[in-house]
């Protein structure tokens, strides 16, 4: 069956180990971002993208039809961390991380639907966080966004499950990405280990997988047992 997916936030960390994963797989894949990206081969097309516009969106959809005749599958990975108090917390800095983490994966989803309901085995996969899990102090702007995320995909899992296209989340703990800088990681880590790119991606190339054809509204949290410990 011929695979064509659309990944955001394929620049870096998380993005970047997804498209490297679905071209092993057997994708062609539209690599999207708004940092650069080199396509390292035919088989992958580097797209600008900002998520939080509907005409970029539109044109990024266009160009993976035109370049690869399909689209079949939307990865919505882009991801902004934005931490802040509620009282240092801003209008425009809770708006940002609410237009990328969230509004972004809503458009991306309406500018990918005439095409995932002609796929065969369409399936959408949205990067939550546990922060959509565990009520985390600071990151009320962030964590909010990935809560409302998490909502979008159940709707839209019930809303396109007559539709024959899936819709599933994946829930990470802390991973090794640039999101997270040197002081982060190594203050998180002191709780438990943090987990590399690829074991997110384990998740994510399952869940658009035949093997989960089975599967959708899943909340798949890959953490290490990160919401497993108390306090
Ligand atoms: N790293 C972690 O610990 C962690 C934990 C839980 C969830 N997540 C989520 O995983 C996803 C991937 O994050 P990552 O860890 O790879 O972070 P990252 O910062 O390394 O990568 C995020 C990518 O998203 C891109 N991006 C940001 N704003 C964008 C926009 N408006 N349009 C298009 N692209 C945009 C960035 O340029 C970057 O390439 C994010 O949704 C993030 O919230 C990360």
């Amino acid at each position: 069956m011929e695979r064509v997916a659309l990944v955001t936030g394929a620049a870096r960390g998380q993005g970047a180990a997804i498209v490297q994963r679905l071209r092993k797989d057997g994708f062609r894949v539209a690599a999207c971002d708004v940092l650069p990206i080199d396509a390292p081969g035919d088989d992958v097309l580097a797209l600008p993208l900002d998520v939080t516009s509907e005409d970029q969106w539109r044109a990024a959809v266009d160009a993976t039809a035109d370049r690869f005749g399909s689209l079949t599958t939307l990865v919505n990975n882009a991801g902004v961390l934005h931490r802040a108090s509620l009282a240092a917390e801003t209008p425009s800095g809770f708006e940002h991380s609410w237009r990328v983490n969230c509004l972004g994966p809503f458009l991306g989803i309406r500018a990918a639907l005439d095409h995932l309901r002609h796929a065969d085995g369409a399936a959408i996969v949205n990067t939550c966080s546990t922060g959509a899990i565990r009520p985390f102090p600071n990151h009320a702007a962030y964590g909010s966004s990935k809560w409302a995320l998490r909502g979008l995909t159940q709707i839209a899992a019930a809303e396109l499950a007559p539709s024959g296209i899936r819709v599933n989340a994946v829930f990470p703990g802390p991973v090794e990405t640039p999101m997270l800088d040197a002081a982060t990681q190594s203050r998180l880590s002191e709780k438990g280990r943090l987990g590399t790119p690829m074991e997110i991606v384990d998740a994510v190339a399952f869940l658009v997988s035949d093997h989960a054809s089975f599967i959708t509204g899943a909340e798949l949290v890959v953490d290490g047992g990160q919401c497993l410990r108390i306090g």
